[in-house]
């Protein structure tokens, strides 16, 4: 008995008992595992209970039940399986009622052992097709759907057919057609170029097709993405009925690649400027020398020795500004001294004064305690600091009340020194404090910052063995702490 349940099953419904004898044992010698019911309902029991390949159902059943509606119901209740009517009265209507149902097949009675076998089989088998075709088709389904990147299907007009959930969650949107919709996901100026390419691809001209292009999202954001275009099927299968687009996001790597462009062009800008700052220390030369000069004559001494004096003022301080601009590019090894931070700190906001860095800005100094000296090299020191205190610019840009507090705090222990500098800026989402320091984390990319700040000031920090530590308050502002050994304690770290 138990290989009966491997045999293709079929349910006989037939009010009269010897209709349901004599088909079921035809079914059974033909090999397969039939059960019977009465009526409508015993057959949807046995339906709950069972997963029949093959109905086969009268036309009339007892007290007027219409087998019509049987089927409908069964059909309803398993998809999979196939139905095949018996009826004794055929006429025109009921054959067409009974295919519109869905049915398989149209017996009339008298049937034959051939005929209901015949019939039955080729039903079973159309069921055995149906099931395959849909593992086939929720597989793959199931595949489209949990995919992590984006996927979009078309139909040969351009409507979508189908889009698996990183799409919706990607873009947003719940567009139902494609190229008409310039509202939809694709960049407008990408529609055009699209639609030619999709015609390729129905009419066979191209199979694929690779190329980066831009989304656009419901929230108005966009991303880059490598759209992935293809049509579905075999080549020889013409005409191709289905589109499928897969988008790569690129969003990140673009920008990534973006940044490290500008890093690149910065570096270049620092290799070269030493030898702009060289000229342009010459021509400023020309500009004091001269003006020297002419005060020489007597002329021009009585009628424009103030004006004279301010352009060589003037000169003078470019020439000073160049010389902290070719200190801070100067390849040099590095070599530790002792330090004040305090000092370093001081010059740090000098050189940004003038610089014009710090205008409108109202500076608090907070040195407590006494002078502390720590080992460490003066320029990367100050490169800290400047880092620091151009960040907190930054920060206060659209602020009305521009403090910068700065100093050594008193919690400086005997073996080391706490500098801090304090803002009353934007202050920092708490979720975004460990990605500050990260290389290429930057909420000015738009403004030319190129998020390497911070991330250089910890590794001078940890140069120097000390910590650096950030507390913030959104809308109210954030303090960086750099906590440096001081010099007695200090292993020397250019040892
Ligand atoms: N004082 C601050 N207040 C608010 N946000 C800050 C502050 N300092 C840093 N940040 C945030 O940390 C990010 C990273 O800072 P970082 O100095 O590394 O890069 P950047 O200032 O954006 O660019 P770069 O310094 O390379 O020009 C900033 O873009 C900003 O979002
Ligand atoms: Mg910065």
């Amino acid at each position: 008995m138990q290989a009966s349940s491997q045999l293709p099953k079929v349910l006989v419904v037939d009010d009269e008992e010897t209709m349901r004898f004599t088909l079921k044992t035809f079914l059974c010698e033909a090999g397969f595992d039939v059960a019977v019911a009465p009526d409508g309902a015993s057959a949807g029991i046995a339906f709950g209970e069972n997963d029949f390949q093959v109905a086969l159902v009268d036309r009339i059943l007892a007290r007027g039940e219409d087998g019509v509606d049987v089927i409908k119901r069964l059909k309803h209740a398993n998809p999979f399986c196939e139905t095949i009517l018996l009826t004794a009265h055929p006429t025109f209507e009921s054959a067409a009622t009974t295919l519109k149902t869905g049915a398989f097949d149209y017996l009339v009675k008298p049937v034959t052992r051939d005929m209901v076998c015949t019939a039955v089989q080729e039903a079973a088998q159309a069921a055995g097709r149906k099931r395959s075709e849909r593992t086939g088709l929720s597989l793959f389904q199931s595949i489209a759907q949990t995919a992590p990147i984006p996927i979009a299907v078309f139909n040969a007009e351009g409507a979508m057919e189908l889009s698996n959930a990183a799409f919706y969650r990607a873009y947003g949107l719940d567009s139902t057609h494609f190229f008409d919709a310039g509202d939809g996901f694709v960049d407008e100026a990408d529609i055009e170029k699209n639609r030619a390419e999709f015609q390729a691809l129905l009419s066979g001209d191209a199979t694929e097709f690779q190329r980066e292009t831009r989304r656009l999202t419901r929230d108005g954001g966009t991303h880059k993405v490598m759209q992935h275009m293809f049509a579905c099927g075999s080549a020889a299968a013409l005409p191709l009925k289905h589109i499928v687009v897969m988008d790569q996001d690129i969003t990140d790597i673009r920008n990534l690649q973006n940044r490290l462009l500008h890093a690149d062009r910065l570096t270049t800008l620092g290799k070269i400027s030493g030898s702009l700052l060289h000229e342009i220390k010459n021509s400023l030369q020309a500009v004091a020398g001269y003006a020297e000069l002419a005060l020489v004559k007597e002329q021009v001494k009585n009628s424009a020795e103030p004006e004279m004096r301010k352009i060589i003022g003037a000169a003078n301080g470019v020439d000073e500004m160049c010389n902290v601009l070719k200190n801070m590019i100067r390849r040099d090894d590095i070599t530790f001294s002792s330090v004040d931070p305090c000092d370093v700190i001081e010059k740090a906001i000098a050189i940004l004064s003038k610089a014009g860095a710090l205008r409108n800005m109202c500076i608090h100094r907070r040195y407590s305690g006494q002078k502390v000296l720590i080992h460490g090299n003066v320029l990367l020191l100050q490169q800290i600091f400047i880092n620091l205190i151009i960040n907190a610019a930054h920060a206060m840009e659209n602020i009305q009340n521009k403090s910068l507090y700065v100093g050594r705090a008193s919690d400086s222990t005997k073996n080391a020194a706490s500098l801090f500098v304090r803002d009353t800026g934007c202050g920092i989402p708490k979720e975004l404090r460990s990605k500050i320091f990260e290389p290429f984390y930057s909420t000015y990319l738009h403004k030319g910052g190129t998020g390497l700040g911070l991330s250089i000031v910890r590794q001078i920090v940890e140069l120097h063995k000390g910590t650096i530590s950030v507390a913030s308050v959104v809308g109210r502002g954030s303090m960086f702490t750099v906590t440096l050994p001081l010099s007695d304690h200090a292993d020397n770290p250019s040892a």
